[in-house]
């Protein structure tokens, strides 16, 4: 462990017009969260103590996403895009006066993972006073290139649109991530000058600038993946691939079975226990929980869920936010729960809508049953008592009670509480008439013969 503290600032002050969207490109989500959310999230695990986001002017959604994901993360805005080393230097604020590691990262590059961090840490305290993540991507156009000496020390980074022919076939290219562990930073990159092809103060001269200085440069390299920058929607949807994949293998790692681990869909704050078997085809939106040993079966979204030890769930099953699904519950195709608490071994297995409520141990919830639950105005809750039976195709309208093992008549719209162990019965008394239909069918076959 490093004995210097830590500050990350992050870069977002891009417009992201590639993306093509009224919301600020790092306002874009992956596994639910956004884009500067998982940078930020990645600060806080690699341990910084202080986070600087830099934004651009009027981005206050961006700011408040900020306030929202890191407390105490401090926001500046950079008046003018004129160039990362610019943008840095918005929040120099936080600079003055701070002596620790300052590690700077792009909110549209999602992907790094804290191990990563470590690296470039682990080097600073090797001696070296700036790191660069360095990468070999499959094509280097566009990146900037890492020149180094015979000792893999770094001399330099070039821009591809200042770069000479020699420096192009260079394959070793900067991610953007930069770690300087050098007492006035500000003061170092405010000696950055902006003649250049793009007339930008680039944060990537402070390499030469500090070894003409006698600092020591270096360079970590990464996955290609690990460093995907999100410009445009395709890859913000590669970057979604990326870490659906990698979420999935700690998933299997951990003990969940995956029968088609490619088509189950996780959220950044999913969490499976061991001994979990999922399907073909599973959603997991946001703040989801499955418990040991529980079966979820094709085609299910969840979100907001809480499925408990040993349950079964789906196929075709939809759990909202407030779905609590105790130990051996089994809900199954076309049912949707939201709100409702599910105590152990209750049952709801077909066509079902259980909305704002309660079902007791042991209860079964028979196929077609409605918890009429919004009266256009508010909620209501419904609450099945403990091994009470609902009979199918009944509708339960809230605000009701049916008390512990109390049987509901199928068919029935209940708007009045059942007292404990009662039948409740809602419907007309059936009619039978003996030999009707046989004078029925004699009836139409001779009007048929007359035309
Ligand atoms: C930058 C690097 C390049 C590297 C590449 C990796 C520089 C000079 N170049 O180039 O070496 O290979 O990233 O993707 O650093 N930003 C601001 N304010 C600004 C300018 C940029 O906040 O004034 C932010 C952008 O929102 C973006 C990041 O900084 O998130 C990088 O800026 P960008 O213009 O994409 O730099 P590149 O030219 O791609
Ligand atoms: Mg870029």
């Amino acid at each position: 462990m490093t004995s210097q503290s830590l500050m990350c600032i992050v870069l977002a002050a891009g417009k992201g017009t590639r993306m093509k969207s009224a919301l600020p490109k790092v306002l874009h989500k992956i596994a639910g969260r956004s884009m500067l959310g998982h940078v930020l999230a990645l600060t806080a695990s690699s341990g910084a103590t202080r986070t600087s986001v830099v934004v651009g002017p009027g981005m206050d959604n961006v700011a408040a996403e900020a306030a929202r994901m890191l407390a105490g993360s401090q926001v500046y805005v950079q008046h003018e895009q004129r160039g990362t080393a610019a943008a840095v230097l918005a929040a120099k604020a936080a600079l003055e006066g701070y002596q620790g590691d300052v590690i700077v990262l792009y909110a549209d590059t999602p992907l790094i993972r804290p191990e990563t961090i470590a690296r470039l840490r682990a080097m600073l305290d090797d001696g070296a006073e700036i790191v660069v993540l360095g990468f070999r991507p499959l094509d280097p156009a566009g990146y900037g290139r890492l020149i180094t000496d015979a000792s893999a020390n770094l001399i330099a980074i070039r821009e591809d649109k200042d770069a000479s022919a020699d420096e192009r076939s260079i394959d070793l290219c900067n991610s953007g991530v930069m770690a300087f562990r050098v007492l006035a930073l500000a003061g170092l990159l405010s000696r950055i000058g902006n003649a250049n092809a793009k007339g930008e103060y680039y944060l990537t001269d402070a390499v030469e600038i500090g070894r003409g200085d006698g600092l020591k440069a270096a360079v970590v390299e990464c996955d290609e993946d690990e460093v995907l920058g999100v410009n445009a929607r395709d890859q913000l949807a590669s970057a979604e691939a990326i870490w659906q994949r990698r979420a999935r293998q700690r998933f299997m790692l951990a003990g969940v079975t995956m029968m088609a681990p490619e088509t189950v869909w996780l959220s950044h704050d999913t969490r499976i226990a061991a001994d979990v078997t999922i399907e073909p085809n599973v959603v997991f939106g946001p703040g989801v929980t499955v418990e040991e040993g529980a079966e979820i079966k094709a085609n299910c979204h969840f979100e907001g869920a809480v499925i408990g030890r040993g349950a079964r769930v789906g196929p075709f099953a939809r759990l909202r936010p407030g779905a609590k699904l105790g130990a051996d519950v089994h809900v199954g195709n076309f049912v949707e729960v939201k709100n409702v608490t599910m105590a152990e071994g209750s049952k709801a297995n077909h066509l079902a809508y259980l909305g704002d409520g309660s079902v007791g141990a042991k209860a079964n919830v028979g196929a077609g049953t409605i918890f009429c639950n919004y009266d256009g105005f508010n909620k209501h809750r419904t609450e099945i008592g403990a091994g009470a039976f609902v009979g199918s195709n009944s509708s339960l309208v809230a605000p009701v009670k049916i008390g512990d093992g109390a049987y509901i008549g199928s068919g029935s719209v209940i708007t009045k509480d059942v007292n404990p162990g009662a039948l409740a019965l809602e419907r007309s008394t059936q009619e039978e008439r003996p030999g009707w239909a046989e004078k029925f069918r004699i009836l139409m076959a001779r009007r048929q013969s007359k035309s």
